[in-house]
């Protein structure tokens, strides 16, 4: 991997996490201060990032009607669920946990969609109770359980159907989803005869169109791709006389970890509008539902040197940190960028990255350059998505911290867990 990046790209974060007089921070905040007071691991998250991220999908938007619902499983600490929630954010939610983070923050339930394969009657009874905007259905049996739970309620469920559109989104495959042997959504082909099912059930009101191609999608092609099959199955709807009110793209957008070059909101929405224009669609809204794009570079995982350990072929620093902190590394093989917080002089040595769980598994980079001893900093960085929020519990060891930087301030927004909080809820026979 390193000799992909023989000079030291521009951080991730830049500019909301960079370097000052060789030590580097978040906003005003020197991140050495932090593991001082809060110790390691600790995720910190950059409030002036996430403002950024966000302005960034409101300019390319502009006065158009496009609902952004913030695909909060990447994150959904609920500071940072209330920060998008201020500047105007719908929420996707996945579950009924998602809807309770959602309302805690004060979110307006008429801007939360609700998607995933496999609501549960629950779910769909406290989504139909807050007043969701809509449900994004995933096949005929869900149709049927949230006619039945609507009409129990004596409420009406307002539903799109998530067509899958057969394309390519050319990434990741565990993070590919609008392929045909992926478990999601309704095929294409058959969404037309789905569509007729859910008009003829009785407590449903269809509302929309919904696809999710995938995840960390770096060029607009396939959304295009889709965006086209989809313009299609909404004129055979018309035909079939199914008005459609709104038209949902999903997530996606990917971010840079390494030397990637993502588009912009801009660069992908303008297309989309012009499509639209084209096809005389203009009047369609549209609901986007963006995750990592909008905190993925908002945040870093600190972690402290505890061993140096150099091993026959290969050297390794052991840190504090690990696989049931930051997964992705494990699971897909991601790459994420490592940043001494104070660099050293001197030479540097290829080091694997790895945590203390006994799993191989458990690394979080490769064959960095670096020059480090035992008890320094490290930065990973990009930790802003789907790192906290896919952090378990594995080998007994408490979650981390969140801190929030905002300017020269900082708030803890998440405590560290305790071992009495491990313990808690189990007993013995
Ligand atoms: N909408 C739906 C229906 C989704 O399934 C997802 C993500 C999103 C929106 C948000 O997608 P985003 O804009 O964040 O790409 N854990 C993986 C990513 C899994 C994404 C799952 N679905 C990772 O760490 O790369």
């Amino acid at each position: 991997m390193t000799a992909r990046f023989p000079a030291q790209p521009e951080l991730a974060g830049h500019p909301y996490f960079q370097f000052r007089n060789n030590v580097l921070y978040a906003e005003d905040v020197p991140l050495d201060h932090l593991a001082e007071r809060l110790g390691t691991p600790l995720y910190v998250y950059s409030r002036a990032a996430l403002k950024a991220a966000w302005q960034a999908y409101h300019s390319a938007v502009g006065q158009r009607p496009v609902l952004v619902c913030y695909g909060m499983k990447a994150n959904s600490n609920l500071a940072v669920l209330k920060e998008f929630a201020r500047l105007g954010a719908g929420f996707d939610i996945v579950s009924g946990g998602e809807l309770k983070r959602a309302l805690a923050v004060g979110a307006d339930p008429a801007r939360i969609v609700f998607s995933g394969v496999g609501k549960q009657a629950w779910e769909m009874r406290d989504a139909l109770a807050a007043g969701v905007k809509c449900f994004n259905v995933e096949s005929e049996a869900e149709l049927r359980l949230l006619s039945q739970v609507a009409q129990d309620m004596g409420a009406r469920a307002p539903v799109s159907l998530r067509v899958n559109p057969d394309v390519d989104a050319q990434t990741h495959p565990y993070i590919s989803t609008g392929l045909k042997e992926n478990k999601f959504g309704i095929a294409i082909e058959s969404a037309l005869a789905v569509y007729r099912s859910a008009q003829a059930l009785p407590a449903l009101e269809i509302v929309g169109v919904d696809c999710h191609i995938g995840s960390q999608l770096t060029e607009i092609g396939p959304y295009l791709d889709a965006l086209d099959k989809l313009l299609d199955l909404i004129d055979r709807l018309a035909q079939a006389g199914i008005a459609i009110r709104h038209l949902d793209l999903g997530g996606g957008l990917g971010i840079r970890y390494a030397d990637e070059t993502p588009p912009s909101p801009r660069a992908l929405l303008d297309p989309v509008f012009e499509r639209l224009q084209a096809r005389g669609l203009g009047h369609l809204h549209l609901v986007l539902e963006p995750g990592r794009s909008l905190v993925g570079n908002a945040g870093v995982l600190l972690t402290t040197v505890q061993y140096l350990k150099h091993a026959e072929a290969r050297n390794f620093a052991i840190v504090d940190a690990a696989m049931n902190d930051l997964l992705r590394p494990a699971l897909y093989d991601a790459f994420h960028g490592v940043r001494p917080v104070h660099p050293r002089a001197g030479e540097a040595t290829l080091y694997d990255i790895v945590g203390p769980v006994c799993e191989s598994a458990d690394w979080l980079a490769r064959q960095r350059k670096l020059a480090i001893e035992a008890g320094d900093l490290l930065a990973v960085e990009s930790a802003g998505a789907y790192s906290m929020a896919m952090a378990s519990n594995y080998n007994t060891r408490p979650r981390a911290a969140e801190v929030m930087v905002d300017g020269d301030q900082y708030y803890v927004v998440r405590r560290r867990e305790t071992l009495d909080d491990l313990l808690r809820g189990e007993s013995t026979l």
